[in-house]
């Protein structure tokens, strides 16, 4: 694959000189500017903060239309996948390209469990962080602190990959679960080869020696769901960090390290926690859904809609409308209201109403209900974004193995507009 194909030109003219580029355009009919030789040709570079207008790579891996509010990983609407798939399927799907046959996914669930045990003497890491030390911390820490305990991992070979996929999707899974277990002050559970992967990340989290924890098959439903709805979403800002850090020749360990630290801000995985601390702060503090509205429209006021908003959605994020309608089964099957649910689903009606949202096509994004759902399943508000990073994982890995397998691919090194002191000389000390 890899393909794309030359349909245009553009010219520039700048200086007295006109300059032609090439545009290209990719299986789904995105085009591009090819500007690889624009600094050569007239000492111009391009400035796009926040990369909005520019492309950084030629992908495989994923498609997103954000007007059609389209969602595909490796050719298969994401629907399709969280409705007929489980999460490992998804996972297998995103790195090696196609779903499993059932022989491959019966040895890649076999690696998954053989590998699922981290070494002992990670374990004690765990013990010296203080209390209550946030897990997104500690999930970072310790997923590039694998890269010494498990070197061989570090630059997988090509016939290796399924095995150092595997290996790291399994223990950063157990990694997540040691973090959330050692923030409350419990003892550790190990994985066990009995159960698939999702059934261990969620014993791992919630048995303890006294209240045995039997895992039941609606949340393991809604737990496969969300992590599928979270395993991909092409050149986010976590994904282009593990990108970016990868082309530098740095590890697997260190790319994905780097991309949990880059979920872990409020704008982008964290928003799963913020979106709850906003209504939790609605409801502790009984504002009004119209006084919500007026406050995150508001300027001034540095009240958000979190879980609104999205840099490439311009409708209604697919993903969503998913994570609602599982928000919804969970807590029907548990039997809870959530009075939370009720406020979000007010707050999305007035605002999807509302000639603010409309204008800047503000719709909910994928951290708008997940955390409702997470919370019902009995998650503590930070551990939403591990369950993100765990989702994301096989992402970062499919990403990181594109690049590092992409021979037009250089190290990430952006340029500047510099706007600092011209020349000056230096004042010894007493003339300053
Ligand atoms: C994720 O990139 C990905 O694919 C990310 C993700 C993934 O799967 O990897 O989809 C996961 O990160 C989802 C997004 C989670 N973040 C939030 O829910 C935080 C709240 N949302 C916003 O902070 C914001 O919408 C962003 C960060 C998501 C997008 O920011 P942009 O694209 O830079 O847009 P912007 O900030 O320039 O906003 C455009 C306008 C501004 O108003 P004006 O200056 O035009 O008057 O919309 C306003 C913003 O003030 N706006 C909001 C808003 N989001 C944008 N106003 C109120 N509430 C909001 N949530």
């Amino acid at each position: 694959m890899h393909e794309v194909k030359e349909v245009s030109k553009v010219e520039i003219t700048y200086e007295g000189k006109t300059l032609t580029y090439p545009v290209i355009e990719g299986s789904e009919g995105e085009r591009a500017i090819n500007m690889g030789s624009l600094r050569k040709d007239t000492k111009l570079i391009s400035y796009d903060p926040g990369f909005g207008n520019t492309g950084s790579c030629i992908s495989d891996v994923t498609f997103i239309d954000g007007e059609a509010g389209i969602l595909r990983y490796r050719g298969y609407p994401i629907d399709d996948l969280a409705n007929n798939c489980t999460f490992i399927e998804v996972a297998y799907l995103l790195i090696n390209g196609e779903l499993p046959t059932q022989e491959e996914l019966t040895d890649f669930s076999r690696i998954l469990n053989r590998k699922s045990l981290i070494h002992e003497d990670m374990r004690n890491f765990f013990r010296n962080y203080p209390e209550h030390a946030h897990p997104m911390a500690i999930l970072s820490a310790m997923a590039v602190s694998l890269s010494s305990f498990y070197p061989e991992l570090d630059r997988p070979a090509e016939e290796e990959v399924n095995v150092a996929a595997a290996r790291l999707l399994s223990k950063l899974r157990t990694l997540a679960a040691l973090s959330y277990k050692q923030s409350i002050g419990h003892p550790h559970v190990y994985p066990s080869s009995k159960l698939t992967y999702v059934e261990n990340f969620l014993n791992m989290l919630f048995y303890t020696p006294v209240a045995n924890y039997e895992v039941d098959p609606v949340t393991v439903r809604a737990m496969n769901k969300l992590l599928i709805l979270h395993a991909d979403h092409e050149q986010n800002c976590s994904t282009s960090a593990v990108r970016l850090v990868g082309s530098s020749g740095a590890n697997l360990y260190a790319s994905v390290a780097a991309g949990i630290c880059a979920l872990w801000g409020p704008l982008h995985g964290g928003a799963n926690q913020a979106v709850i601390e906003m209504l939790e702060q609605i409801h502790r503090e009984g504002l009004t859904i119209d006084q919500c509205i007026a406050r995150a429209k508001d300027k001034n006021d540095p009240f958000r809609l979190m879980g609104f908003g999205h840099r490439v959605y311009k409708s209604y994020d697919p993903r969503a409308k998913i994570a609602k309608k599982a928000c919804e089964d969970v807590l029907e099957t548990m039997g809870i209201q959530d009075e939370l649910l009720d406020i979000a689903v007010q707050l999305e009606e007035r605002a999807l109403n509302d000639e603010y949202f409309k204008e800047r096509n503000l719709y909910p994004n994928v951290d708008y209900y997940t955390g409702i759902t997470l919370r019902a399943m009995g998650f503590p508000t930070d551990m939403f974004t591990v369950i993100f990073a765990i989702g994301r994982l096989p992402g970062w890995i499919a990403h990181w193995l594109e690049q590092r397998a992409d021979k037009d691919q250089r190290i990430g090194r952006p340029r500047q507009v510099y706007t600092g002191p011209t020349k000056r000389k230096i004042l010894p000390i007493d003339q300053r």
